[in-house]
């Protein structure tokens, strides 16, 4: 069943140049962007977007790294998209990340790590709204 996912290139990726490398990743594995911009988050909208993280001990850190350079948001689609984006990604940690995944070639720390990736179908259908309008939304 075809379904969208909500995926961010992080600043450290896009600050490394690596963001058309990603996105060649996401297309090479047959995921179909159906919608993409780049953006600077704010403080607020870092916090809000990081929300549940909020009483984690990495959240400060965390909302500070992702405001810290640009992100590519974009929306993709594809057969089991949310799972396939997941293990696409590879674990948190780089170091623990598998072979062949974009954090595993990307990612530089279990923080700075390269993308992000919608973990269930509610988190992705609020994720894709907290980004992009309908109109934003092509084919
Ligand atoms: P994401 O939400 O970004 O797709 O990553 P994830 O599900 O694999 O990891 P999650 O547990 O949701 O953590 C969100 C992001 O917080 C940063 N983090 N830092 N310093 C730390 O121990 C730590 N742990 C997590 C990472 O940027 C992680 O992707
Ligand atoms: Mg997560």
């Amino acid at each position: 069943m075809s379904e969208l996912t909500f995926s961010i290139v992080k600043p450290d990726a896009v600050e490394a140049g690596q963001a058309g490398a990603v996105l060649q990743m996401i297309l090479d594995a047959g995921l179909k962007i159906r919608a993409m911009k780049m953006i600077r988050l704010t403080r607020e909208q870092a916090e809000g977007f990081y929300a549940v993280h909020r009483e984690r001990p990495f959240f400060k850190d965390l909302v500070n790294y992702m405001i810290s350079g640009p992100v590519v948001v974009s929306v993709l689609e594809g057969d089991n998209a949310i799972a396939r984006y997941r293990e696409l990604m590879g674990a948190t940690d780089p170091a623990k990340a598998a072979e062949g995944t974009i954090r595993k070639r990307f990612g530089k720390s279990i923080e700075a790590n390269a993308c992000h990736g919608s973990d269930g179908p509610d988190t992705a259908k609020t994720e894709v709204a907290y980004f992009f309008s309908r109109l934003e939304m092509v084919g």
